[in-house]
């Protein structure tokens, strides 16, 4: 079996001023700096980058994303952010296709797959976001919402490709609720993942590529939901807005 390096990322979201995100970064590097048994990123707002960015310079385990950006690479698009003005500041991931962003934003799948053709032509690692809402999980369509959502958001790409891709299955119904999808449920979630990529690209690449879980994860859930053979990682949301709660969930889920 393939050992995919579990991958933890937190997703600090329209949280913390560029001083805040300085002293959350600064105790974050003093309780994991040293962890490599895992891959770490943090996604400050836009704001926060650059100051975050100049704290990880000498941490090597530690790295940036971004939470979103814009698929052109330049141009009138007042408000936006370019894959170019990312990397200018060391950004080496971007989430694309949140629920969040789909849901406000009304980002859809055509949408999430030219922003991740960008990001994958600029050398960004995208951390593309399934789920299904709490209607689509009691209907039981959560399968084919599932499988739409990867169809459409990996169009046009070949195993070389998902290589350099993460997938964070996030249903949007465990996020921000407290309700977290049980181990069992989001084993089978990712398990479906795994099978509607075996059969889109190749079964080697649907083994090697890592599915991150988001929702609700934290210190005193993810040992069980990391434990699970599907899941690669976590994809953090309010447990990762605290140093202590961040580390936690690292400590807890990827300490052998
Ligand atoms: P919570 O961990 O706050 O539920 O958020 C999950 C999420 O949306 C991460 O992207």
């Amino acid at each position: 079996m393939i050992n995919r390096k579990k991958i933890i990322a937190g997703n600090w979201k329209m949280n913390k001023t560029q001083a805040e995100a300085r002293v959350v970064v600064g105790d974050i590097i003093r309780e994991i700096g040293r962890f490599d048994s895992a891959e770490i990123v943090v996604c400050p707002p836009f704001t926060a980058l650059s100051a975050v960015s100049e704290l990880l310079g000498s941490v090597t385990n530690i790295r940036l994303g971004a939470q979103n950006m814009h698929e052109a690479a330049s141009g009138a698009y007042t408000g936006e952010i370019s894959a170019a003005m990312l990397r200018e500041l060391y950004v080496r991931y971007v989430i694309l296709g949140h629920s969040e962003r789909r849901q406000y934003f009304h980002e859809d799948n055509a949408t999430v797959n030219r922003k991740t053709k960008a990001a994958l032509a600029a050398e960004l690692r995208p951390i593309v976001c399934v789920g299904e809402t709490l209607p689509e999980r009691e209907s039981d369509q959560w399968k084919t919402v599932l499988e739409t959502q990867l169809v459409e958001s990996l169009a046009g790409f070949g195993d070389k490709e998902l290589a350099d891709i993460i997938l964070a299955y996030e249903p949007v119904w465990a996020i921000g609720t407290g309700k977290t999808a049980s181990p069992a449920q989001a084993e089978e979630a990712h398990q479906w993942i795994r099978k509607v990529l075996a059969t889109k690209f190749s079964a080697a690449a649907s083994e090697r590529i890592r599915i991150q879980y988001g929702g609700s994860v934290k210190a005193e859930n993810a040992k069980e939901l990391l434990s699970k053979p599907d899941i690669d990682g976590a994809l953090v949301g309010g447990a990762s807005l605290d140093a202590r709660g961040f580390a936690g969930i690292i400590k807890n889920a990827c300490l052998e």
